[in-house]
């Protein structure tokens, strides 16, 4: 079944200069790219995408980090793309990630682990609708 994600190429990975590597990844492993953008997030924008943390020990942490500089929102399409982008991104602690994954590869610590993606259908629409209209997903299906 075919499935839209929301993909969060994070601020320390935009330092690096690896968005097109990791767009790379992402498109030989037949990821369609079928919405992007390059932002810098607010505070309050942060806190809302990531309402679920609040309260959380890593919080203020994680929203200094995601405000910190720029990030590239996308929209990745594919058969299985939660489960299959979760696959390719490693586990959310670095230290969990395996080799040739993307955290594995770029992640500089837990907070700073490079990439974000949807866990969920509920959340993959919730987040997806969080940073695009409908009108700028160009949807292959
Ligand atoms: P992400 O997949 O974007 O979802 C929540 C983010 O919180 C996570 O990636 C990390 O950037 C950050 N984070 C920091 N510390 C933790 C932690 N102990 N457990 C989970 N997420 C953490």
């Amino acid at each position: 079944n075919i499935e839209q994600t929301l993909s969060i190429i994070k601020p320390n990975a935009v330092k690096k200069n690896i968005i097109g590597f990791i767009e790379s990844r992402l498109e030989q492993a037949r990821f369609n790219i079928v919405a992007i953008k390059m932002i810098h997030l607010t505070r309050e924008q942060a806190e809302g995408f990531y309402a679920e943390h609040e309260g959380k020990a890593f919080f203020d942490r994680l929203i200094t980090f995601m405000t910190s500089g720029p990030v590239v929102v996308q929209v990745l399409e594919a058969e299985n793309a939660i489960s299959r982008y979760r696959e390719i991104m490693g586990a959310t602690d670095l230290s969990k990630a395996l080799a040739g994954t993307l955290r594995y590869d770029f992640a500089d610590n837990v907070t700073e682990n490079a990439v974000h993606g949807s866990d969920s259908v509920e959340s993959a629409e919730r987040e997806i609708a969080y940073f695009f209209a409908n009108n700028e997903i160009f949807s292959n299906y």
